[in-house]
């Protein structure tokens, strides 16, 4: 574990412009800097960094935070990562608790796995370039390939001499164990104890991690042998786990982000030649259906993917094989369909840059309409069929989980499978409640085999501006206005008692429906118990990745709306400061009456449910219920007119 005194220091030493500046250009804007949104492709500057605070706040994508947030989001790493990386920045000393002998070892491992792979990258490299048979076969393989000097650099490419033991024998020499070689897979160990290189005579793909190191390698043979694997792959190892990898992300990541799309093919192949026709924002899962893991990956860069598969039948099986998973992930998914017989690798060869791009751009279907088109040519005359790719298509749309972005496919399955739309409607809630049922079982397995550990929190809760005006947002947006007020004002004075005194104890009785703002309203009440002001440096400090991200928010959101209105169409805006009183006020009198409003909400529902059982005692006690939630709605509207309109 890396010490907090290390992680003060380097909070101590580093400059979030300094940062930030590595990957962006900045311009001064009075306090403050901002620039063009890494994260977005816009044209003018919605990116903000507020040195005073160290803070920066991305208003096209909502992203926001600190340094570390920064270089998390922007360059993939890992929270201990980006510690490392200004560390080494700043010149600041890792120190850390000492580690267990068990702990050392399996860390030294993995650095030693990094530095082998490395090596046997530049030696694969080397030799295509430089060795005789690496150019004569090697290289001129990729020659005819049409791959260009600058592809080969980008993607590393490499080849193994045609010999069993021509790469150990190199390592060897340089010092590493063949225990080390055999981890890595790279050497293969026979049962006598003799061994021999894993890869001989074939060109090579090395597979890179998110941040640019090399944990796999895969091997294509050159010619056509029979009884050979085309390509021979690393096995897993302690740092390669092929389930959370996608090749050519590494390559990829920033064109991803910048074009909000991520092409998804099949192949090494495919990546390197989509490249070369000047589209860089592409990966593969290696022929195989995208895992959970990788999902996740792609929706760190960009929630839009587009499939790309090859014409011919099985690989329209293939694509749509896991597309239900990729739906549920919350990716929006289009696919390119390309002539039979060709792949992306041979088609963009064919067409050349400029209208292989086209071709991309005219051909990118939507995957629902895709799908309702090809089942439809499938169940003419065929009630059976048709009620079975009835289900089908019904599956893959209730795994879409926006609602808004599901009901644009109601009308056209109503109409293919000529049912009306309700009943589409009623069948999709069906399926969806079942998997719900389903998640929150799995979830409830799931947190009770890891209690203490921290929810992962949905991302929408977050964003509360792009969500329906449910109730329950609703009073998710009053608590998070309550929060915002503490972490500005607390300590301000009120008429007769301070800001903090008044909404700590109207809202005493108040449980937070938010995780995230209850866990940061209980620290700020724990802080207030014990008379030390929390401000947002405390929680940004303090917080986990999503606490940074609300209170980042709060405090960018006021000084977006300043700079924004106030300077730049002089619109006098007052200061919350001169009208905190209301403020408080209303706020805790619109918070209690989202919360008696969602509570009426849910007792509508109970009612509804009781009369449909025909329970009517159950009818009246709900009944009875509303009548009182009026009137304590009724009384808490009369009190907020008088403020508002006093
Ligand atoms: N693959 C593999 N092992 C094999 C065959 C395929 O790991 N024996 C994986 C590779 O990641 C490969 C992908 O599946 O890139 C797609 O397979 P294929 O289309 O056969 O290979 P291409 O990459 O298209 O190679 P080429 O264009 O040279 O045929
Ligand atoms: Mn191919």
């Amino acid at each position: 574990m890396i010490l907090r005194e290390t992680i003060d220091e380097i909070k101590n030493r580093l400059d979030i412009v300094d940062v930030i500046s590595d990957f962006i250009t900045l311009k001064k804007s009075g306090q403050n800097y901002k620039g063009l949104s890494p994260f977005t492709n816009e044209k003018t500057p919605s990116f903000f960094v507020v040195p005073g605070k160290g803070i920066f706040k991305d208003f096209s994508s909502g992203k926001g935070g600190d340094s570390f947030t920064f270089l998390m989001e922007h360059e993939g790493m890992s929270y201990v990562e980006a510690i490392r990386f200004l560390a080494k920045k700043y010149g600041v000393e890792i120190k850390e608790t000492e580690a267990t002998e068990q702990e050392s070892a399996q860390q030294s491992e993995r650095e030693g796995l990094y530095i082998l792979m490395n090596f046997a990258r530049e030696y694969y490299h080397h030799t295509l370039l430089q060795d005789e048979e690496g150019q004569s076969i090697g290289l001129s393989y990729f020659r005819e390939r049409g791959f260009n000097d600058k592809t080969i650099e980008k993607f590393e490419l490499g080849y193994a001499l045609n010999g069993w033991e021509n790469f150990s024998k190199e390592a060897i020499s340089k010092g590493y164990s063949k225990q080390l070689l055999e981890k890595t897979g790279l050497v293969v160990k026979k049962e006598d104890g003799s061994s021999y290189d894993r890869f001989r005579g074939r060109v090579i793909f090395p597979v890179h991690n998110i941040s640019g190191k090399v944990i796999a390698f895969g091997a294509r043979m050159l010619g056509k042998e029979k009884n050979q694997p085309k390509y021979i792959n690393s096995p897993e190892t302690e740092i390669y786990h092929k389930s959370n990898v996608l090749y050519g992300l590494f390559q990829a990541k920033n064109a991803i982000r910048q074009n909000d799309n991520c092409y998804l093919v099949e192949g090494y192949t495919d990546v390197i030649s989509l490249h070369q026709a000047g589209v860089d924002n592409v990966v593969s899962s290696s022929g195989t259906a995208l895992t959970e893991e990788q999902i996740k990956l792609i929706r760190r860069f960009s929630e839009n993917v587009t499939i790309l598969f090859d014409g011919d039948a099985a690989g329209i099986k293939a694509a749509l094989r896991g597309i239900d998973l990729i739906l549920k992930g919350g990716l929006n998914v289009r696919v390119v369909l390309f002539p039979d017989g060709e792949d992306p690798d041979s088609y963009s060869r064919k067409l050349g840059t400029t209208d292989f791009q086209n071709f991309l751009k005219e051909h990118a279907k939507d995957i629902i309409s895709f799908k309702v088109d090809l089942l439809k040519a499938e169940f003419v005359n065929d009630p059976i069929k048709r009620a079975e790719s009835l289900r089908e298509i019904l599956g893959t749309l209730a795994a879409i989980p926006n609602e808004i972005n599901r009901r644009a496919y109601y009308k056209s399955i109503s109409s293919s499978w000529q049912i009306d739309e309700q009943t589409v409607i009623h069948e999709i809630n069906k399926i969806r409640r079942k998997n719900e049922d389903q998640i929150s079982q799995d979830q409830k397995r799931k947190s009770a085999e890891v209690e203490n550990e921290e929810v992962e929190i949905d991302q929408k809760l977050l964003d509360l501006e792009d969500l329906p005006l449910s109730t329950d947002n609703m009073v998710q947006y009053q608590e998070r206005e309550t929060i915002r007020l503490l972490l500005n004002y607390s300590d301000e004075a009120l008429e007769d008692q301070k800001l903090s005194d008044f909404l700590f104890h109207e809202l005493e009785d108040v449980a937070f429906v938010n995780p995230i703002f209850s866990k940061i309203f209980k620290g700020l009440k724990e802080g207030w118990e014990k008379n030390e002001i929390r401000s947002s440096h405390y929680f940004i400090n303090e917080g986990s990745e999503e606490v940074k991200k609300v209170v980042t928010d709060l405090i960018a959101l006021r000084y977006d709306i300043s700079v924004h209105w106030g300077d730049k169409f002089h619109i006098h805006i007052p200061k919350e400061g001169d009208i905190l009183n209301e403020m408080a006020l209303t706020n805790v009198l619109r918070l209690k009456l989202r919360i008696i409003q969602k509570m009426l909400d849910e007792n509508k529902d109970k009612i509804k449910y009781a009369e449909e059982s025909g329970n009517e005692s159950e009818v009246d006690k709900f009944l009875d219920t509303q009548i009182g939630l009026d009137q304590a709605k009724k009384k808490l509207s009369e009190q907020l007119g008088i403020v508002i309109a006093r």
